[in-house]
C-alpha cells in the first residue's frame, strides 16, 4: 500500500529517501518515484513503475545538476488509475512548480478535477491525489505563500490524506494529514517525515505523530513541536533491530522463511505471555473493564484469527463472542458491556481503524497488533503484541498464528479473571500452548515430505473448496484465503454441514476439497458427500489424513497446526504457476484505504 517520505537534510535528501522507501517495500507497491531540488534551484522527479533498484539505478545515471538536500518520496498501490509512470507520485500542477505524494483518497476528486480542467488546468495523470497539486496551484496565486495555499487547498477536500508537498520555487516542504497517519523526526541533520515508523526507524530514538488537521512546514518543525507538545503523542521507536528489514537468510522466498519461523516465533509469544494466563494478570495488566460480550474486528488473515479467539471464547468460557467485518462495521448496534478487540496485523488497516470508531464504546477497545507503534496499537485503550517479528511476505503466515496464540492466551487469562474459567483448567490450557512450538515444528516437517506431490496433483484444478466443521472453520477459510491469494485460482470455503444447502453442485468428477478435520465427527460424513460425487478430498489434521499434521483436535484454539500444510500448500502451487508468492498481484502488506 502507499507509503510516504519526505526530507529536509544538510547531505542529498537520497541518502534517506531510498533506503526510507526500501523500508517501506513491505508494504506493496506498483510503483515509486522521488522529487528532489537541485542546486541549480529546480526539483528532479525520478519515478518507476519497476523496483525500488530501477529507481535507484535512474537516480544514480542523474546527469542534471546535484540533487539537494530537500526531497519527498512515494511508493504507491494503485487504486485510481492503472500502474504507470504518469500516475507514479509524486504527482505535480501544470507549472511542475509544485510535487506533491499523497496516501489515501480523495473522494470529491471526479468533482474537483472536472472544475479545474474547466478554470485551464491540464491534468497530466488519471489519479485522484492530482487534483491537490492543481488546487495548490490555484491558491498560490491568491495567497503567494505555499503554506497558507497548501492549507487553502485542503480545505477544499473530502477523503483522507497524508501529503508531503515539495515547492520547487522555495524548495520548501509541507505535510499535513486527515485521517491518515504521518509520523515526524529527526536526526542531527535531517527532520523526517513518514507514514511508518518503519521507514525511518533505523534512524531515531524518538518520533512525533502529525496532529489530524495539522499543516506544517519542515523547518518549522521543531518550533510547531514545542508549541503544541501537549495536543501531540510522542513515541519510541524501540530502537533499530525493531523495525529493520530482515534479509532472506538463504531462503528462496519471504513466505518460506515466514512459514519455518512459526515455531520460533509462537515460543518467542509464549516466554513472554504464558506466565500472566493461568493467574488472569496478562488481562489485569491491560487495565481493561470486564465485560459480558466480545466483539472481533478485523479483516483477511486477522479476522480469521479473530474467528479462533471468538471460538474459543464462546466455548470455554460461555461468552457471547461476534465477529465484524471491519470494512461493514458502521451500521453495527453494539451493547452495553461489550469488549472490541480489533486485530489487524499492521495496525494501520484503515478498515479496521475506522470501524473502531464505530463499534467499541468508550475505553472498550483492546487492539493485537504486530505493530507495537501503529495507528491501532496508539488509539486503542490497551494493546497487545502478537510479537511476530517483521513480516515481509504479503501473504500473512506467522502473524496469523501469532494472533491466535496471543489473542487466546489473553481470552483465557481475562475468562479466569472474571471468573468464568476455574485456575486449574486454565493451567492445564497453558500446558497444551506450551506445546504448541514443537507442534508447529512436526507440522511443517510432516507436510514437506507430501504436500509438493499434492500440489503437483492439483496446480491445474481451476478451483478448490475447503471445508471443516466447528473449531476447523477458521482454517478452513484462512487455508482457502491463501491459496486465492497466492495462486489467483478461485478457493472458496464452507461449514462442511453447508455443502448439502448448494456448494454441493461445484462438486465434480476431481474437483479438489481440502477438509480440515476438527473434532466434530460429522466432518466423515460430509466427506463421504464429496467423495460419492467424485470430488477428490485432501484431508488436514490427524494421523489418517491425507496430510497427516497430528493436529490437538481437543485444543480450544482448534486444529492450529493444520494451517501450515494450507500456507505451503498454497504457496508450492504458487510457484508452481511461475507466481512471486511474496508479492501476490493486486495485494499490499498494508491496506491504508477504505
Ligand atoms: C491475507 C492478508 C490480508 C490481511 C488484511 C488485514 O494474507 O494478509 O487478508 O489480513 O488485509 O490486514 P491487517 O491484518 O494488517 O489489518
Amino acid at each position: 500500500m502507499c507509503g510516504i517520505v519526505a526530507c529536509l537534510n544538510e547531505g542529498p535528501a537520497t541518502g534517506y529517501l531510498l533506503p526510507a522507501l526500501r523500508r517501506l517495500e513491505y508494504r506493496g507497491y506498483d510503483s515509486v518515484g522521488i522529487a528532489v531540488t537541485t542546486q541549480d534551484g529546480a526539483v528532479a522527479r525520478l519515478r518507476s513503475v519497476e523496483r525500488i533498484d530501477a529507481l535507484e539505478a535512474a537516480v544514480l545515471r542523474w546527469a542534471g545538476a546535484p540533487l539537494g538536500g530537500a526531497g519527498i518520496g512515494h511508493t504507491r498501490w494503485a487504486t485510481h488509475g492503472g500502474v504507470s509512470t504518469a500516475n507514479a507520485h509524486p504527482l505535480s500542477d501544470c507549472s511542475h512548480r509544485i510535487n506533491l505524494v499523497h496516501n489515501g483518497i480523495i473522494e470529491n476528486a471526479g468533482l474537483l478535477r472536472r472544475r479545474l480542467e474547466r478554470s485551464g488546468h491540464r491534468f497530466e495523470s488519471a489519479v485522484d491525489s492530482e487534483v491537490i497539486c492543481h488546487l495548490i496551484e490555484d491558491q498560490l496565486c491568491d495567497a503567494g505563500d505555499p503554506l497558507l495555499a497548501v492549507r487553502r487547498a485542503l480545505s477544499l477536500l473530502e477523503g483522507s490524506w497524508a501529503i508531503a508537498v515539495l515547492d520547487a520555487a522555495s524548495g520548501r516542504i509541507i505535510v499535513s494529514c486527515h485521517r491518515s497517519p504521518l509520523l515526524l523526526a529527526h536526526t542531527a541533520s535531517a527532520v523526517l517525515v513518514a507514514s511508518d515508523i518503519a521507514a525511518v526507524g533505523e534512524w531515531v530514538e524518538r518520533f512525533r505523530v502529525v496532529d489530524d488537521g495539522d499543516v506544517l512546514e519542515l523547518s518549522d518543525v521543531e518550533q510547531h513541536g514545542q508549541s503544541t507538545a501537549g495536543a501531540t503523542v510522542f513515541g519510541k521507536t524501540g530502537g533499530v533491530g525493531s523495525v529493520e528489514t530482515p534479509g532472506l537468510g538463504g531462503y528462496v522466498d519471504y513466505m518460506a522463511k515466514e512459514i519455518d519461523e512459526q515455531p520460533t516465533a509462537v515460543a518467542r509469544l509464549l516466554a513472554e505471555l504464558a506466565d500472566g494466563v493461568a493467574d488472569g494478570s496478562l488481562w489485569r495488566g491491560l487495565s481493561m473493564p470486564a465485560f459480558e460480550r466480545l466483539r472481533v474486528v478485523g479483516c483477511g488473515t486477522s479476522l480469521n484469527a479473530g474467528h479462533v479467539i471468538a471460538n474459543l471464547v464462546r466455548r470455554f468460557g460461555g461468552v457471547p463472542a461476534c465477529l465484524t467485518v471491519a470494512s461493514e462495521a458502521n451500521s453495527e448496534v453494539v451493547e452495553p458491556d461489550t469488549l472490541c478487540l480489533a486485530i489487524s496485523q499492521s495496525g494501520e488497516t484503515a478498515d479496521v481503524l475506522r470501524a473502531v470508531t464505530t463499534c467499541a464504546q468508550p475505553g472498550t477497545l483492546l487492539g493485537l497488533t504486530n505493530n507495537s507503534h501503529s495507528t491501532l496499537a496508539r488509539s486503542a485503550d490497551a494493546f497487545l503484541s502478537c510479537n511476530a517479528g517483521p513480516e515481509i511476505g504479503v501473504a500473512a503466515t506467522k502473524t496469523f498464528v501469532c494472533q491466535v496464540i496471543a489473542g487466546c492466551a489473553l481470552m483465557i487469562s481475562a475468562l479466569i479473571a472474571v471468573g468464568r474459567l476455574s485456575t486449574s483448567s486454565a493451567a492445564g490450557l497453558v500446558d497444551t500452548m506450551e506445546s504448541l512450538p514443537q507442534r508447529l515444528a512436526k507440522a511443517t516437517a510432516a507436510a514437506a515430505s507430501v504436500v509438493p506431490d499434492i500440489a503437483e496433483k492439483y496446480c491445474t484444478a481451476p478451483g478448490f473448496i475447503y471445508i471443516a466443521r466447528g473449531t476447523g472453520v477458521p482454517y478452513a477459510a484462512e487455508g482457502a484465503l491463501k491459496l486465492k491469494e497466492l495462486t489467483y485460482r478461485w478457493a472458496e470455503h464452507y461449514p462442511a454441514g453447508e455443502l448439502k444447502h448448494g456448494p454441493l453442485a461445484l462438486i465434480g468428477s476431481g474437483t479438489p476439497v481440502v477438509a480440515v478435520r476438527g473434532a466434530d465427527k460429522k466432518l466423515a460424513a460430509n466427506i463421504a458427500e464429496v467423495e460419492v460425487r467424485g470430488g477428490h478430498v485432501v484431508s488436514v489434521g490427524t494421523a489418517e489424513s491425507t496430510i497427516p499434521v497430528q493436529a490437538d483436535l481437543a485444543a480450544p484454539w482448534g486444529p492450529l497446526e493444520c494451517i501450515v500444510p494450507l500456507q505451503m500448500l498454497a504457496r508450492t502451487i504458487g510457484l508452481t504457476l511461475g507466481w512471486d508468492v511474496d508479492k501476490p498481484r493486486n495485494l499490499a502488506k498494508s491496506v491504508t484505504v477504505e
